[in-house]
């Protein structure tokens, strides 16, 4: 949710800043904008609405230390005037996150007479720097005394006229600082500055930096010099590359077979040591996440009941933070995030912990907030996911949670299937789901689309459901397929395509019940499932024929045709599935 950069070292800052920005795109592209004090020590500033290639016009702008922005509007509409960085006389600032008390204090600087220019939350925070700077005439002390104030969250990156130096500072939003060799550069995800030699320190709650051509330094809340351990920064991966691909999103989809592979062995190696001691000896587990996460999670709920015999609950985390839950005496919680940033999880978790429950952070980013928040972690190994919509990360979640089931089992004492070849099952599913390509047609003028199945399938159906909706902007569900009838059938007619899901033989008629009911409605049905015979069934327009899988495990290969149905959707509908509208990939504020 907005990704800010800051760069001041021997370079011109600006091609540095806008290097780092259209990585951090992901996060927001509704504006973007850049600032630079120049050689005579002003500030240059270009802002403009829209995504970071309507910056290129600030490439040329001189100087060696500045900041950037790309935005995901929270206050104030996407427009030029809302863009960051905000001036305020001396000083220009960035921000990623919600200052929660900006109204009271913006009511108080209008008082004094002070005139704002747009309508964020984040531009009061330079009012209130600029005034500190004046009285204390050393930025770092200012920007502290100004955070001091506010109420909500924030990362942010500030300069003044006449000094090449950035002041961060940061509460629950992330920010990455980093040292080169005479550079130093801040962002919020170290995805922005790839590069070898480079060594790089999350910043915490409270803690502030002060960015220089000599490095970083690093000041505690009380503004005390802190020694931190920095840590190398990886080497551009050829995630950060689309390759052969035209879309982020369908590059993603054929590196599943390689993240879920990867993320299977992660587990099972840590399943055999301090992870294996938790997990074995909980007795309730907990699982806390949002949205494509949240998914992952009941797909485990289903594995962990019916195969270890383990009471399984899953929480939507922006519910679980503000619900007193009961957190069990003996439970784990899982915390899962691709990202290990969004801030619904990130509560969510520290909550559990602090009533008591051990924490596991299942993560695919190694130095995010949740995995230091985290009594253990495991990291998903799925590479960099750029396109907004989750598509490999979700595979290698799955596969994760998927082995310490079979774990869990194993320790109880209990069978469980095994998981072999998960990539080439991953590829067959993505073989086979190309041909979904061939059924957008039907869904392009759809007015809804319901995604159905029951079980393991009813989970898979809701992600199929989550990815057609974000990516092609078409209203759908995903369903219970025996729960239609108590109500929502009344919305299927021949404009509401229905795609069933049927992996498990044993529920196979029931969902076909529901299959026979839309079709009677006048409903397209489309059908995923590795049963050939019902594939032939007359009802369906169309099937994706799947490899078999134990059922209790098929999402990790169900989910994959829904994937390329909702990104062949999207394309035929003109939309960009590597950047939906209003969206952006990490959620870092409420
Ligand atoms: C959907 C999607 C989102 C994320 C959710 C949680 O495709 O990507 O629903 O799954 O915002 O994000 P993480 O996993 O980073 O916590």
């Amino acid at each position: 949710m907005c990704g800010i950069v800051g760069y001041v070292g021997a370079r011109h800052a600006a091609p540095v800043l806008l290097d780092g920005l259209s990585r951090l795109e992901y996060r927001g592209y509704d504006s973007a904008g850049i600032a630079v004090v120049g050689a005579e020590g002003r500030f240059s500033l270009v802002r403009r609405k829209g995504r970071v290639a309507a910056l290129e016009s600030a490439r040329a702008l001189a100087g060696n230390c500045g900041i950037g922005h790309t935005r995901w509007a929270t206050h104030g509409a996407p427009s030029e005037r809302n863009a960051h960085p905000h001036r305020y006389q001396n000083v220009c600032l960035v921000h990623n996150g919600i200052l929660e008390n900006a109204a009271s204090l913006k009511e108080a600087c209008l008082a004094r007479g002070e005139r704002f220019s747009s309508d964020t939350d984040s531009e009061v925070a330079v009012h209130l720097i600029a005034r500190f700077l004046q009285e204390e005439g050393e930025l770092l002390r200012a920007v502290a005394r100004a955070t001091a104030l506010l109420s909500g969250s924030y990362a942010f990156a500030v300069l003044c006229e006449g000094r090449e130096e950035i002041v961060c500072a940061r509460r629950r939003s992330p920010l990455l600082v980093a040292a080169g060799e005479g550079e130093a550069f801040a962002a919020s995800d170290a995805a922005a500055f790839p590069g070898a030699g480079r060594r790089a320190y999350a910043l915490e709650d409270g803690e502030f930096a002060r960015l220089t051509r000599a490095g970083v330094e690093v000041f505690d809340a009380h503004l005390q010099r802190a020694e931190r351990a920095f840590f190398p920064l990886p080497e551009e991966g050829a995630s950060s590359q689309k390759g052969a691909f035209r879309h982020f999103m369908r590059k993603e989809i054929a590196e599943v077979p390689m993240a879920a592979q990867r993320s299977l062995s992660a587990a099972r190696k840590m399943a055999n040591s301090q992870l294996c001691e938790v997990l074995c000896q909980t007795k309730y587990l907990h699982i806390v996440a949002c949205g494509t996460a949240y998914h992952s999670g009941l797909c485990m709920k289903v594995a962990a009941e019916s195969l270890a015999r383990v009471p399984t609950e899953v929480f939507l985390a922006s519910e679980y933070r503000y619900a007193d839950p009961i957190v069990p005496a003996g439970g784990l919680t899982i915390a899962v995030s691709q990202s290990g940033e969004t801030a619904d999880t990130l509560a969510a978790a520290e909550l559990a912990k602090e009533r008591g429950s051990t924490l596991l952070a299942l993560t695919n980013v190694e130095h995010s907030s949740l995995s230091r928040l985290a009594d253990v972690c495991l990291f998903t190994r799925a590479g960099q996911e750029i396109a907004v919509a989750a598509t490999k990360s979700f595979s290698a979640q799955l596969a994760a949670l998927y082995a310490l089931v079979v774990r869990l089992a194993e320790a109880r004492g209990r069978g469980a299937p095994r998981l072999r070849n998960v990539a080439a099952l991953c590829r067959a599913a993505i073989g086979a789901g190309e041909g979904t390509r061939a059924w957008a047609p039907s869904f392009t003028g759809a007015r809804s689309v319901f995604f159905l199945g029951r079980g393991a399938d009813r989970c898979a159906a809701l992600e199929g459901s989550l990815k057609l909706k974000e990516v092609s902007y078409l209203p759908g569900e995903g369903y219970a397929a025996g729960e239609l009838k108590h109500g929502t059938l009344a919305l299927v007619d021949e404009g509401t395509p229905v795609v069933a899901l049927v992996c498990d033989r044993a529920l196979a008629d029931k969902t076909m019940n529901a299959v026979h009911e839309v079709y009677a409605r006048g409903a397209p049905v489309f059908l995923v499932t590795p049963f050939a015979e019902l594939a032939r069934a007359k009802e369906v327009r169309g099937s994706v024929l799947l490899p078999a899988c134990a059922p209790v495990f098929s999402p990790l290969v169900s989910v994959i045709p829904l994937q390329l149905l909702a990104y062949h959707v999207a394309v035929a509908m003109g939309r960009d599935p590597d950047k939906p509208r209003n969206l952006a990939k990490s959620v870092t504020v409420e």
